[in-house]
């Protein structure tokens, strides 16, 4: 089996790379050489931009063709439409990287299924739709081969460990150090995590597999967790004290911050809980065989060899709110008592 990833040595891409190794194909990158490479020796690689849409398409078509395609790194239908120039009629299956923001997360069907109705809020998640969208099309019209694969949040050794309110690379230290941690609402909210290499297997088995053409699937973690079990469990793996937790509403977080909080007004606030039923029966090989807290030792080793864990500031924004809302909360309920 003869499969090219665009990108290829990103998070999710390296542990593809890995179960594309262990099932023996031939496997070739796409990248632009410049994130640090976990892939490791036996690869073979091509260089350049996937936004320079003439050299990419050039670059493509005279490598080509290819068993499978795999695009970790098409974001919107430009590049979309780029790929169906250098793929349609050159590769037998090509799978798309899409995303569960597809779904728009204030919809109410738990779990989310791939038959949930699509409605997304955020230009993430539309742009992703518009293109699966000429992908599906693609292939209802017998241009090129289509699976379609949207994972939901997934961390490793590469990326982070995100929290309730954003990407915010202190997290890890505010646990290490005691530091206040806010969650959002009433920390109830639903959330799945999937560890990267347990993802990169259901794309690597989903390829060159028949019962995957034309098929959309959701490739996210077995286990659901409140968003208070989330952080608890992470001090757990890290040998953290037990967290400081504190709750603040939602619109407080987002009238005091908008922009740094962005991933909470369109993601985090929901609940985001989505089945992974009909990959595990399409693809039996995809299971989520690594436990939540050894993918946060693992991760939190690389963020902390990569200096990637840094410490949080004194008096950072999170402490100041806390503070804050402990002030207002105490004076309006003695205010309150005392008149009633
Ligand atoms: N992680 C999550 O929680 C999550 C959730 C839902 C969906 N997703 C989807 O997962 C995908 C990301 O997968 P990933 O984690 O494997 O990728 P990634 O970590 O974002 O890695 C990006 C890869 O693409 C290469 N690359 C980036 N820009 C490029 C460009 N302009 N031209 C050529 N190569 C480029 C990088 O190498 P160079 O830097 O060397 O070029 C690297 O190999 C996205 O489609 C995202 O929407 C992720």
């Amino acid at each position: 089996m003869n499969v090219l990833i665009i990108g290829g040595t990103g998070l999710i891409s390296t542990g593809i790379v890995q179960a594309l190794r262990e099932r023996g194909a031939t496997i070739t990158v796409f990248n632009r050489s410049q994130t640090d490479d976990r892939i490791g020796p036996g690869i073979r690689r091509l260089s350049g931009d996937r936004k320079d849409f003439p050299a990419f398409e050039n670059t493509m078509t005279a490598a080509a063709p290819w068993d499978v395609v795999i695009d970790m790194i098409c974001f919107r239908p430009d590049e979309a439409e780029s790929d169906l120039r250098a793929f349609a009629g050159r590769c037998g299956q090509f799978i798309f990287c899409s995303t569960v923001c597809t779904y728009g997360n204030t919809q109410t069907v738990v779990p989310t299924l791939e038959t949930t109705s699509q409605a997304p809020h955020s230009r993430y998640g539309r742009d992703k739709l518009a293109c699966e969208q000429l992908f599906l099309r693609a292939h209802a019209n017998q241009k090129m081969a289509v699976t379609i694969i949207r994972p939901s949040h997934t961390y490793g050794p590469g990326g982070g460990i995100i929290n309730n309110l954003n990407t915010d690379a202190t997290f890890l230290e505010r646990l290490r150090r005691g530091r206040p941690i806010v969650v959002s609402g009433d920390g109830h909210g639903l959330w799945q995590s999937a560890y990267s290499d347990d993802v990169g297997r259901g794309f690597a088995y989903a390829a060159a597999n028949p019962r995957c053409l034309g098929q959309a699937y959701n490739a996210v973690a077995d286990e659901v967790v409140t968003w208070d079990q989330y952080v608890q469990r992470t001090a757990a793996a890290l040998g953290a004290p037990a967290p400081w937790l504190v709750h603040l509403p939602t619109d407080f977080l987002l009238a005091v911050a908008p922009q740094r909080y962005a991933g909470l007004a369109e993601i985090f606030r929901f609940h985001g809980v989505y089945s992974n039923a009909k990959l595990k029966r399409d693809v039996p090989e995809f299971r989520l065989t690594t436990p939540y807290e050894e993918g946060v030792r693992r991760t939190a080793a690389w963020m902390d060899q990569h200096g990637r864990s840094p410490a949080p500031e004194e008096n950072a924004l999170e402490d100041r709110l806390v503070a804050a809302w402990d002030k207002f909360t105490a004076e309006s309920v003695k205010a309150f008592v005392s008149k009633s």
